[in-house]
């Protein structure tokens, strides 16, 4: 949410954020902008709209600069315009700052600036961030005081970036609650949200935490507490390589994610089966196994797509483990006051690994006394980090804003855990056995379903017009079905909805008519005859039905007017497989009704403010 980059070296630093904005932009997308300081003063450049049109401003201006900041904006605090576009600049002109998160106490903040004199021009928080730190600069003539004081005084969440032109050889970058990162490289420094924008220059980064802030200059660099502590912090290695950030030939990162997740989903298992044990080896747990071993209850947190895949796990490790599992929004978790009983287990997943709310759902159960362990993407995320011990996906950078590889990713994981959990309490091993082999043909099903995909796009054409879907699934196919439906209405903008298939004829079922499709995961298991009733009574209103159901099913057609075919699997990886024709449907419908795929409306990458 929002994407921050910082350049300060040798090299001409336009290019060097343009470029880092565009690898950032699927962070936030209304508008974006840059200051270069040249000369002693700043050149700022900012527009509503995509990081696209900014650049199109370039062609008008030469620079030279080898320092500056840039931004790409997901708003809060102000509508997207011109104004409101990050950086903002204190009243003197020689503070520029970008900021990502929300400055709580703003309005306090602006009265007691505006009482002093300070004008503002936007309707922003992050102004009120540069005018405050401006006015404390002039008071104290010394930059770097002048953000400590200002950030000591601000309430909320910020990962900063700021400039001042009497100092051209500075740039101070500074967190609380929301992720920034800097690259080391040899006499240039690259300050920005993640990785991704740093990684075609250097694969040597620092994380910052929260309450920290780097002081870099060309020649080095120092990083301290807000409250004015030297620490040392540890330089780490970004793992991924460069073209695991780049299309390769997909007309977009979403499909190009959906095409990796035989690769991913082996990637996320890779390792860590011992199939003749019938036994799963996680290391990341380590640190935790003897609470895993002792825990009573099992809270899974998250958020959006992670949250339907920890609906899958709760199915997942109740039935292998047996043991009681939870499954909360991480947004509400965190402000109603839940109860954590001793040998409680919390499980945070999430994708990005900087979810504000699910960071606020873990810090509370870790504060209440929880064992809280993360189930990640992005390594070295505050997540991860934050976490006692934790299992990452592997499946890769995801770039779609839009979920996909790492949903069936989390499954995996999850189904590790419900092994590794069951195998220490009284799944067999002869159980383990056959769903570690199941889990390792997944690889193969998923390719082979992949090869074939043209039944997808002529449904796509069929109802791109379509103004609501249901998507109904039972047992483990229930959360697939919410999965299928949240695909569906972010990137087609389409209201799509997901339910327990038989829990239709208590409500939704009014809705069924001759114009509404409805996709049923209907897959051959131990409900579905059940399914099947639920099916007719939507055929017997006249509803669309559109079929996800094991290869080899012939009857289905009876009732079905499309049917989608996943290979046969046991019920609880069916939404491993169930997922990727829906990811697929959602996608086609999308570029068929000439949607931003990768960058719906509204929508950022990772939700780093509550
Ligand atoms: O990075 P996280 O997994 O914590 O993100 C959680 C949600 O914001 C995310 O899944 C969101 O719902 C996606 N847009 C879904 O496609």
């Amino acid at each position: 949410m929002c994407g921050i980059v910082g350049y300060i070296g040798n090299l001409q630093a336009a290019s060097v954020l343009l470029n880092g904005l565009k690898r950032l932009e699927y962070r936030g997308y209304d508008s974006a902008g840059i200051s270069l300081l040249e000369y002693g003063k700043f050149e700022n450049l900012k527009k509503v709209g995509k990081v696209s049109v900014l650049e199109s401003m370039f062609d008008e201006h030469e620079f030279n600069s080898t320092l500056g900041i840039a931004h790409t904006r997901w708003a809060t605090h102000g509508e997207p315009n011109d104004v409101n576009a990050h950086p903002h600049q204190d009243n003197s002109g020689k503070i520029s700052l970008v900021h990502n998160g929300i400055i709580e106490n703003y309005s306090s903040l602006k009265a007691q600036l505006m009482k002093s004199g300070y004008n503002f021009l936007s309707e922003t928080d992050s102004e009120v961030l540069a005018v405050f730190i401006g006015s404390l600069y002039e008071k104290f003539g010394d930059f770097e005081k002048a953000v400590r004081l200002a950030l000591m005084e601000v309430r909320g969440t910020f990962g900063i970036t700021v400039l001042c032109s009497d100092d051209p050889d500075c740039l101070i970058a500074a967190r609380r609650g929301s992720p920034l990162i800097f690259g080391v490289g040899d006499g240039e420094y690259i300050v920005a949200s993640d990785a991704s924008a740093i990684i075609q220059y250097t694969r040597s980064v620092v994380y910052l935490n929260d309450n920290e802030m780097a002081v870099i200059r060309r020649n080095g660099y120092t990083t301290k507490t807000i409250q004015n502590e030297e620490i040392i912090k540890q330089v780490n290695q970004i793992e991924f390589e460069l073209e695991s950030i780049e299309k390769g030939g997909f007309e977009h990162f979403m499909l190009k994610e959906i095409f990796e997740q035989a690769k991913t989903v082996k990637d996320s298992m890779r390792g860590r089966l011992l199939p003749d044990e019938g036994k799963v080896r996680l290391g990341g747990l380590l640190p935790v196994m003897e609470q895993l071993r002792n825990a009573k209850r099992i809270i899974i947190t998250a958020c959006g797509t992670s949250w339907h895949s920890a609906l899958v796990g709760e199915y997942i490790i109740e039935s292998l483990a047996q043991i009681p599992v939870e499954v909360e929004y991480a947004s509400e978790f965190r402000y109603r006051n839940p109860v954590i009983l001793p040998n409680d287990l919390v499980i945070a997943i999430s994708q990005s690994g900087e979810t504000a709310d699910t960071l606020a759902a873990i810090r509370e159960a870790s504060q209440k006394g929880a064992t809280v362990i993360g189930i990640v993407n992005v390594v070295g995320s505050t997540i991860a980090r934050e976490t006692q011990a934790g299992i990452y996906l592997h499946a890769g950078p995801e770039i779609g804003v839009a979920s996909t590889k790492a949903f069936t990713s989390q499954i995996v994981v999850l189904s590790l855990i419900g092994i590794m959990l069951g195998r220490m309490r009284n799944l067999s091993a002869t159980d383990g056995k056959s769903l570690v082999r199941e889990l390792m043909s997944l690889p193969e099903k998923i390719d082979r379903m992949l090869e074939n995909t043209s039944s997808i796009l002529q449904i796509a054409e069929s109802y791109k017009k379509n103004k609501n879907f249901l998507y109904l699934g039972r047992g483990y196919n229930f959360p697939a079905a919410l999965e299928g439906a949240l695909k569906l209405k972010e990137i087609s903008y389409i209201h799509a909805e997901g339910y327990p298939a038989a829990e239709m004829k208590h409500g939704p079922i009014a809705l069924i008519d001759e114009n509404m499709p409805v996709v049923f995961i209907a897959t051959k298991d131990e409900i579905y005859e059940k399914v099947i009733s639920n099916i007719e009574e939507v055929s017997a209103r006249r509803g669309k039905i559109i079929a996800i159901a094991t290869e080899g099913d012939e009857s289905i057609k009876k009732w079905a007017k499309h049917v989608i075919y996943i290979p046969e699997t046991i019920p609880m990886f069916i939404p491993i497989l169930a997922a990727i024709p829906m990811q697929l449907l959602a996608y086609h419908i999308a570029v068929k009704l000439g949607r931003d795929v990768d960058k719906p409306r509204n929508l950022a990458k990772s939700v780093t403010v509550e």
